[in-house]
């Protein structure tokens, strides 16, 4: 059973309130009361779909009972990770459950104001959601509530929670120091290490924290279901530990690229089928570029949090990157480290020195012009690129490198003593901007953004 994206997308209020569900999510949180909408999403165990598998009951019962007079909540949209289209798919499907999803958890967490960041650059989005709001603000549905819509910068950290308060304050995505929970928007609290701000209007503390909750749309999108239909309804669906269905977008060497809404639970190799498993066979599946690879025998891993992480991966945001045979494991590689060194912020400089340097060693193996001695310096540059990060990118750089080292020696040992590399054919890292009727489009832009977030000029622009 699907849930999530509608069979017809979902394009006025109207519509939305005749489906099963529609506005009844709202009208069971306010029966309940915060407390009780907490508890009934703990006991629903749903699980962050941003990346984490964070329980959400859990962040939203420690966001509410921190200290602090105002208290905010952040829809975050800015799906940036390669591969991932489902939260665009989910707010082209049907944005009134997001934002009914975003109603509920600013009702329950006390909650002052609301915040929904997408990128500027998503256009049928941004304008699909503008006018969910407007309706179910006309409608009377969020009477009492703001919600406003923050159109953010294309890099990879505007999605990265603490470089998202960042963007909704009027900054550059760069991660603060202490999660949005202890450093929300708008904070004040000089104590505890970050620049005092003059005090809202209206705020009559002088030193806040503004305890702030960040939820990936799709799981806010879960929200209103779970209220309108139960927790014995979502625990039907998936395993004990992850429960419910799951977006997962399939992309790369796959007849049909898309996102497939699937219970929690279906092995990974299910999902791919949908998409059109490639002949040649798949030699590896990457979820995004945040965690380490997955290989072919474990192609039949169940799709939830625990048993990705039970062989050693991650499910992240269920966007899978699919290799076949003919694809050169160490040009993938090469790709998703420059994706990091290229996004990584600078502020600790460990991350952007080292997956620097571990990206120039990768580009001079995967020219043939590499040694051995270029992966032992990899190897040591792994150990350290972490020192000292502010956010998870620098992880993500250590743990799919290494990993890739890991699962395929013998394509580095090719590199190194045969020259040219024996799988030459053209492979690109799936940044989306488009994923409709099975047809992926790539952002090609990026290949041209440098590591201080200019671009070189595109030789093929009109
Ligand atoms: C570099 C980086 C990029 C991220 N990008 C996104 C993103 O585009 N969308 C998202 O929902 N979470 C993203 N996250 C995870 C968020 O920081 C945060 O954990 C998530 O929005 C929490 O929502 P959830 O509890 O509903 O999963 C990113 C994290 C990192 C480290
Ligand atoms: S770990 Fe990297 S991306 Fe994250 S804040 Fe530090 S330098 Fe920036």
């Amino acid at each position: 059973m699907t849930y999530l994206l509608a069979d017809d997308p979902i394009d006025s209020l109207d519509r939305y309130l005749g489906t099963d569900t529609g506005g009844l999510g709202l009208a069971a949180a306010v029966d309940l009361g915060p407390q009780g909408t907490i508890e009934l999403i703990g006991r629903s165990g749903l699980r962050g779909r941003g990346g984490g598998g964070f329980p959400t009951g859990r962040k939203w019962a420690g966001v509410a009972s921190q200290t602090g007079t105002t208290h905010y909540v952040v829809a975050n949209g800015a799906e940036g990770e390669p591969g991932t289209f489902k939260d665009r798919e989910l707010l082209r499907h049907n944005p009134y459950q997001v934002v009914e999803g975003l109603i509920i958890a600013t009702f329950a967490t006390g909650a002052a104001e609301a915040y929904i960041c997408v990128k500027a650059s998503f256009v049928e989005e941004v304008e699909r959601l503008t006018r969910a709001i407007e309706e179910m603000q006309e409608a009377g549905i969020c009477r009492d509530c703001t919600i406003t819509v923050v159109q953010g910068p294309e890099e990879y950290l505007f999605g990265e929670e603490k470089a998202m308060l960042e963007v909704i304050e009027g900054n550059a995505p760069l991660p603060r120091l202490l999660p949005p929970y202890e450093h929300g928007l708008f904070a004040t609290a000089p104590q505890t290490g970050w620049v005092a701000k003059d005090p809202e209007p209206g705020q009559t503390g002088r030193f806040e924290s503004n305890p702030t909750l960040v939820n990936n749309i799709e799981t806010l999108a879960n929200v209103p279901h779970i209220l309108a239909r139960g927790v014995e309804w979502f625990r039907s669906m998936g395993t004990d530990d992850s429960p419910g269905n799951v977006l997962c977008t399939i992309v790369g060497d796959v007849d049909s690229p898309g996102v497939f809404e699937v219970p929690l639970g279906t092995p990974l190799r299910a999902v791919i089928d949908l998409a059109g498993t490639p002949s040649a066979g798949v030699k590896a599946v990457l979820s995004g570029v945040a965690s380490p690879v997955v290989t072919a025998e474990h192609l039949d891993v169940p799709l939830t949090y625990e048993h990705f992480q039970a062989i050693g991966s991650g499910m992240g945001a269920a966007g899978f990157m699919v290799f076949d045979d003919t694809a050169c494991m160490v040009e993938v590689t090469r790709q998703a480290s420059r994706f990091l060194w290229i996004e990584s912020c600078g502020q600790c400089p460990p991350c952007k020195t080292g997956s620097g340097e571990i990206t120039e060693r990768l580009t001079r193996i995967e020219a043939g012009a590499g040694s051995v001695r270029d992966i032992t310096e990899i190897g040591g540059w792994l150990g350290k690129v972490t020192d000292g990060a502010r956010c998870y990118l620098a992880v993500e750089e250590q743990v799919m490198v290494a990993s890739m080292l890991r699962a395929f020696p013998d394509e580095f040992d090719e590199h190194l003593t045969g020259g040219r590399c024996p799988r030459p054919r053209p492979v690109e890292l799936p940044k989306l901007v488009d994923l409709r009727d099975g047809v992926a489009t790539y952002d090609r832009r990026h290949h041209l953004k440098q590591p201080d977030w200019t671009y070189l000029p595109d030789p093929v622009a009109p």
